[in-house]
């Protein structure tokens, strides 16, 4: 099974999302998946994770190596399970999906997160509490999501 995180420039949130989660499956003794991320947007390409999404995994053991990419249409087949960060983010995927079958794929990442639904803020004009807080939402989610993919 493949995951693939998904945010607007794959910079802030995504990255992270894809560093905790690879570390939760781990953690959850699931091996045989896939994960990666994706922004909608094109303007970070080939860029690394903003410096305070760095800095902020690095603070919880994760280091992120990730280099932005575009979301590209044979995704939507590549992928089982693709998971959106806010609705913007959620509405765009929906549209740019090639049929039915990969609409059905999108899910908002924190439907998982025990703390309630909602979006996963964009920090990227936000302070570092901010993405304290993106961090926080994105754990909790992900360890979740491993836990009901067991
Ligand atoms: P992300 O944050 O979607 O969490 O990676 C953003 C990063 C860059 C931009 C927007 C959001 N931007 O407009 O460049």
């Amino acid at each position: 099974m493949n995951l693939l995180m998904v945010c607007l420039g794959n910079i802030c949130r995504s990255p992270l999302a894809e560093g905790l989660m690879r570390r939760e499956l781990d953690r959850a003794g699931l091996t045989d998946f896939g994960v990666d991320s994706c922004g909608t947007g094109d303007w970070h390409i080939g860029d690394l994770a903003d410096p305070r999404s760095r800095r902020v995994a690095r603070a919880h053991g994760l280091e992120l190596t990730h280099r932005a990419r575009q979301l590209k249409t044979e995704d939507f087949r590549r992928f089982d399970l693709i998971l959106a960060m806010d609705a913007s983010n959620l509405n765009d995927l929906r549209a740019l999906a090639p049929d039915a079958a990969a609409r059905a794929k999108v899910r908002l990442i924190r439907e998982w997160d025990p703390q309630g639904e909602g979006p996963v803020p964009d920090p990227y004009y936000g302070t570092e509490a901010d993405f304290e807080g993106v961090y926080q939402m994105l754990e909790r989610s992900c360890r979740a999501l491993a836990e009901s993919l067991k």
